[in-house]
């Protein structure tokens, strides 16, 4: 079997084999900030990439993997084209060069209106389903206006059709301008009230400011790219969704929570295929998902609708994603601040440095398979050192990372910019 590379023991400073058929259990990264998580993941995913035909899709709130694409020593040539060869989708709103390359695509992120149910929508324009139901009749017709005229239909169709209903609503007698021509005569206007209209509008308008809509040429839909990404003949490995290259949070609450939506029903449909078939004949590989700053995504408390949404779908993963071939990947400096449904489905452990005691604490008491005095080494580990547990490896370990060897996004400030060589001389 082609080993995994991505660490050595730090006892004996010999290569430790990892278990490659163990990865594909949910797995957490710990450590407090600057320990190493995001290098040490990129090592990790780099084997996972070339050793095996797993699939990959990066949620980076930080944009560590924005140039994941590209390898960081060219005088590794071995490495660069291995890796050159690994079809990678980027999608991201910045702008300027994002090393567009033969392995490398990149599109503007679009989310397809049309294709998000009624209470998705109301969802997404902050309407709390059974609280607000007048609202939620009102987006429900508005979409099946909308649709009788076209098949798919933008945020901006849909806020004509919605601006169409409501100058029919006060001039009912004007024929020409009926939105409701050629509908089926059921509609009752009394559930489409003035105010719903307004407020839905409102709602509408302001979503539409968002940079999630298709824009341009380059746009392409979270949908259809996830749909390619997870089609067992695809030959996409790579996923990464650039979440801060969207101006807001809402934004980035969106466009994750219909791509943890696309990856679980799309993995879904894929099982209910492959059940119908005898095993030798299942091409599924297992897609995981990493979700760095875990404790922004899946907190144990929500706040928002959304943020809520996106926890119940990732929860969801956690506990029955196995089968369905998702695996999750969780990143965190807070592991006592990630939602204990979650974290209780995790198998594998990568515990780098970490000193605070209430979350050393927490990991003693959720993660058996670690001995306590081997989590209390947590507090002195080196950069790069981690100890390691779980089906990944076959005994628990302190082990050292092996160099990333693609490029680091992210960026921290540049020690040698702003520490002085000499000492400011005085007048
Ligand atoms: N094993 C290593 N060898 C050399 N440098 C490393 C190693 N691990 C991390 N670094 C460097 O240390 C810095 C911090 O690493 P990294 O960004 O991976 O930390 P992090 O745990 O992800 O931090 P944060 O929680 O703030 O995201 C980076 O500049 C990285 O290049
Ligand atoms: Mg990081």
């Amino acid at each position: 079997m082609n080993e995994m590379e991505v660490c050595l023991d730090v006892e004996t400073g010999a290569p430790f084999a990892l278990n490659t058929a163990g990865t594909a259990a949910h797995t957490a990264v710990f450590a407090q900030t600057g320990a190493g998580k995001s290098f040490l993941l990129g090592r990790y995913l780099e084997e996972i990439l070339l050793k095996t035909r797993a699939r990959v899709v990066i949620l980076d709130p930080n944009a560590d993997f924005l140039r994941f694409g590209q390898p960081s020593n060219q005088n590794d040539s071995q490495f660069a084209d291995a890796w050159e060869r690994i079809p990678l989708t980027l999608l991201s709103n910045r702008s300027g060069d994002l090393g567009g390359s033969a392995h490398q695509a990149v599109h503007r992120v679009a989310l397809d209106w049309s294709r998000l149910s009624p209470t998705e929508q109301c969802r997404y324009l902050g309407f709390v389903t059974p609280l607000d139901y007048q609202e939620y009749i009102t987006v429900a017709i508005i979409n099946r206006v909308a649709g009788m005229q076209r098949e798919t239909y933008s945020l901006n169709d849909f806020l004509t059709t919605l601006r169409a209903l409501r100058d029919h609503r006060r001039r009912p007698d004007n024929v020409d301008s009926n939105p409701l021509a050629g509908m089926p005569d059921d509609i009752d206007w009394d559930l489409l009230p003035e105010n719903s209209l307004l407020k839905v509008f409102t709602e509408a308008f302001k979503l539409a400011e968002l940079q999630v809509w298709p824009d341009s040429q380059d746009s392409r839909s979270v949908d259809d790219v996830v749909h390619e990404f997870t089609s067992p003949n695809s030959d996409q490995r790579l996923l990464i969704l650039d979440l801060p290259s969207l101006d807001y949070e809402h934004a980035q609450a969106m466009l994750a929570d219909r791509a943890v939506e696309l990856l679980w029903a799309n993995a879904r449909a894929n099982w209910l295929d492959a059940v119908m078939r005898p095993p030798q004949e299942d091409p599924r590989v297992p897609i995981f998902i990493v979700i760095d700053e875990a404790h922004n995504l899946v907190p144990p408390d929500t706040t928002g609708a959304i943020e809520a949404s996106v926890k119940a779908r990732v929860t969801r993963i956690a506990a029955e994603g196995r089968k369905y071939g998702l695996f999750l990947i969780l990143l965190t400096q807070r592991p006592s601040r990630i939602s204990y449904d979650i974290l209780s489905q995790v198998e594998n452990l990568f515990l780098l440095k970490l000193t605070n005691r209430i979350d050393l604490e927490f990991i003693q008491r959720s993660f058996g398979s670690l001995e306590p005095d081997m989590v209390s080494k947590a507090a002195e580990l080196g950069l790069g050192q981690f100890l390691l547990s779980g089906r990944v490896t076959s005994r628990p370990a302190l082990l050292k990372g092996l160099p990333r060897r693609t490029e680091e996004g992210g960026r921290s400030i540049r020690a040698d910019v702003w520490i002085r060589s000499e000492t400011l001389s005085t007048p």
